[in-house]
């Protein structure tokens, strides 16, 4: 298939994204956290297509996209939580899941009774689901397993090929999904994937109450234990070479990555900016400075990324701490690591 390439800012170029979109098929769209990979969420034959293009599990429900949050009736039961959530945080970074009712086709549920609901805030992504004029099914638009795109060249090594158009955002602001908080039908909430929107954040929201942090968060499954969410099941994230994690004080894990790279000159260290010069360039990735974990998501899953097309042969990285947006970076760079942390 030939994939159209077009900007974010040519508003003919949308219109024709919505029509392609109404004929059932798949277009790569900029949203503030990653690109995501659209198709009519009223389609199970259109959303199939995502999975196909994809390479995902069927059993690993999408989440749907809409501009406003009054919309969320149509699809829903929606009550008092979401509307404190939506006050609070939408649009902008975060996913909601609740009971559908049965309008959204069920493919994009891969056969749960609930529905998850994301109102983006980035323009060209507000502009291009009115354009299609119905909600949009979309997961993050990389193949199953591999980071999720944060720029144009990572989701065109992905997609190109496969969809009908790609719509050119620029590099996403956040760098890591929303976070996904589900609310469930006794009255409880529970956080099943950290993102921009924090825990302390949820935290501040009267009328949620108490949320709690799905074991899945940080690894804590016991044996045999099911995440709540299907996608949490699933190796994500990894890039080709292993990346393990090191918990430590800085001077200590200075010296032990300096040690691993004079063992193995094709070892890559991400590190905090100011740190690279203990490191042979070329084979270092500063991921901002260490008190800025917001620029530190923005940028992990593009140095993820670009770590496959650098021959590289293992990698190491800080254990960030969990505060702010922290937690989100920990989620996804532990499950990078498959768990691998080092102490030193
Ligand atoms: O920021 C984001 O959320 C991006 C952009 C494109 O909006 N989308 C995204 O989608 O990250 P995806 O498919 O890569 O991740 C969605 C996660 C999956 O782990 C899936 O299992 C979970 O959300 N999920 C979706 N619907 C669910 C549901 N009804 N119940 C439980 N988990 C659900
Ligand atoms: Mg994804």
């Amino acid at each position: 298939m030939k994939t159209e390439i077009v900007s974010g800012e040519d508003r003919e170029a949308l219109a024709r994204a919505g029509g392609i979109i109404r004929d059932g098929g798949l277009v790569v769209f900029p949203t503030e956290t990653v690109y995501g990979l659209g198709a009519d969420a009223l389609s199970d034959e259109a959303v199939a297509k995502i999975y196909a293009a994809k390479g995902r599990p069927s059993d690993n429900p999408l989440i749907t996209h809409i501009t406003d949050p009054a919309e969320a009736e149509k699809y829903c039961f929606t009550d008092k939580r979401y509307y404190a959530l939506a006050e609070a945080f939408m649009p902008g970074p975060i996913t909601v899941i609740m009971k559908s009712r049965g309008v959204v086709c069920k493919t994009v549920s891969a056969g749960l009774p609930t529905v998850s609901l994301r109102i983006p805030s980035h323009p060209v992504a507000r502009d291009f689901i009115k354009e299609c004029g119905r909600p949009i099914a979309a997961p993050s638009a990389n193949l199953s397993g591999k980071p999720s795109p944060t720029k144009l060249l990572h989701v065109r090594e992905d997609m190109e090929g496969k969809v009908g158009m790609i719509i050119d955002g620029g590099e996403c602001g956040v760098g890591v999904e929303s976070t996904i908080v589900k609310l469930c039908e006794d009255g409880s909430a529970v956080l099943l994937r950290p993102g921009a929107v924090t825990v302390e954040m949820l935290r501040e929201v009267s009328g949620l109450g108490n949320i709690r942090i799905a074991d899945a968060v940080l690894g804590k499954l016991r044996e045999g234990q099911r995440p709540e969410s299907p996608g949490m099941a699933y190796r994500h994230y990894a890039p080709r070479a292993p990346l393990a994690l090191i918990e430590g004080d800085d001077g200590a894990r200075l010296d032990y990555c300096r040690r691993m790279c004079a063992e193995d000159i094709h070892t890559l260290i991400i590190c905090y900016n100011g740190e690279e010069k203990a490191f042979p360039a070329g084979m270092v990735a500063p991921i901002g400075p260490e008190n800025d974990r917001e620029e530190q998501a923005r940028r992990l899953f593009s140095i993820l990324r670009d770590s496959d097309d650098r021959g590289v042969s293992r990698i190491f990285a800080p254990l960030p701490d969990s505060g702010g947006v922290g937690l989100a970076l920990l989620n996804r760079m532990l499950r990078a690591a498959a768990y691998r942390i080092i102490r030193v």
